[in-house]
């Protein structure tokens, strides 16, 4: 079987993806309040990624990567985990936590790069070398995680390469930008899965090279799903945690940060003083006219804080997965955190 062309696997139309409505700051305190008295109710937790709108972020007990989250998730006592993410990331928080209610705002937040590795693919590829060890990167569905050796986030991609066995042929799933950077690092050769995150691959050399004139002074702080020839322009290649941190050590006063531009909110409130310009998500010298657009995750986007409030009220939308996935996916999940805490 042939490695599937990615770009049959980016279905998502525009369409799906209604334009965001912005709210008062009123109504924003409301909904706030409600779902603070929410939590203390159904003694919930809720866990948003770094991408989350600001107001989702502003009432969560926890912000960060999909390795702080799944942390997070493996030891919380909540009797509810309310997951402000997109879906494979509260399914991992399900299958480290099977018998609690995990919820979600929208059940339609996905991720292109679990939709292009199917689980069936998947299984008809590992079919073709027995000797083959599967590395899946965490944005990835259940199923594909229950056929894995091991998981891996941004934040510990290359830990987890590095502990792998070495008599083994490697395989990466399932995004090949990852796994580009992470063979750069490690040195170990991988065959990659042929996935992207559609909205990092919009970055490019030549507008971040245009940006960086305006900007001389500043750090480029790159997310590892870009593509090589945007992470060779970096001062910082990192997961989104890795990039607040940086940005909070460095000497530097301006960063331009070359991610989804939701992780801007936190970097403003920790790093005050210092100034964050988003990556454009285009060519300037193709396209000289749109001079303003910032990189944005559309199924992040799907979530608000109306749906987050009627998440916890109905307890719905929320992950349910068959006892076989749960048992085989946890394994290569607790691999992770296991050899993460190394
Ligand atoms: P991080 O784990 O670095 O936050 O990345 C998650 C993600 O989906 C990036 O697009
Ligand atoms: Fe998936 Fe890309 Fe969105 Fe991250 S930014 S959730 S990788 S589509």
């Amino acid at each position: 079987m042939s490695l599937p062309d990615q770009a049959e696997a980016v279905a998502a139309g525009v369409d799906r993806f209604p334009p965001r409505r912005l709210m008062t700051r009123e109504h924003a305190e409301r909904l706030s309040r409600e779902i603070l008295e929410l939590k203390r109710e159904l003694n919930a937790i809720i866990l948003a990624h770094n991408y989350q709108v600001p107001e989702i972020q502003d009432v969560a007990d926890f912000v960060g990567d999909s390795l702080g989250l799944s942390q997070q998730a493996a030891r919380t006592g909540a009797d509810v985990i309310v997951f402000c993410g997109v879906h494979f990331m509260a399914e991992t928080a399900k299958i480290l936590n099977p018998n609690k209610l995990v919820v979600l705002p929208d059940k339609d937040a996905g991720c292109s790069l679990e939709e292009s590795c199917p689980a069936d693919k998947l299984r008809e590829l590992q079919k073709t070398n027995p000797n083959y060890h599967t590395i899946a990167y965490i944005n990835c569905s259940a199923e594909v995680k229950a056929l894995s050796d091991v998981i891996c986030t941004s934040g510990n991609a290359v830990k987890i390469v590095e502990a792998a066995p070495k008599d083994n042929d490697l395989l990466f799933v399932p995004d090949e930008n990852l796994g580009a950077w992470v063979m750069e690092q490690t040195g170990r050769p991988m065959t990659l899965w042929r996935g992207n995150c559609y909205a990092h691959v919009e970055f490019r050399r030549e507008s971040l090279l245009r940006l960086r004139e305006s900007f001389p002074e500043a750090k480029v702080v790159v997310h590892p799903e870009s593509l090589r020839e945007v992470r060779d322009l970096a001062d910082a290649v990192c997961s989104t945690e890795k990039m607040i941190t940086y940005c909070k050590t460095s000497a530097a006063k301006q960063f331009v940060i070359v991610t989804e531009s939701g992780i801007i909110h936190r970097m403003q409130k920790e790093c005050p003083g210092k100034q964050f310009i988003c990556a454009p998500t285009f060519d300037v010298m193709r396209m000289p006219t749109d001079n303003c657009r910032c990189s944005e995750c559309r199924f992040m986007k799907l979530n608000t804080l109306e749906k987050l409030r009627d998440c916890m009220k109905r307890l719905a939308p929320r992950i349910e997965l068959p006892e076989d996935i749960l048992q085989r996916a946890r394994l290569p999940i607790e691999r992770m955190l296991e050899i993460s805490a190394r």
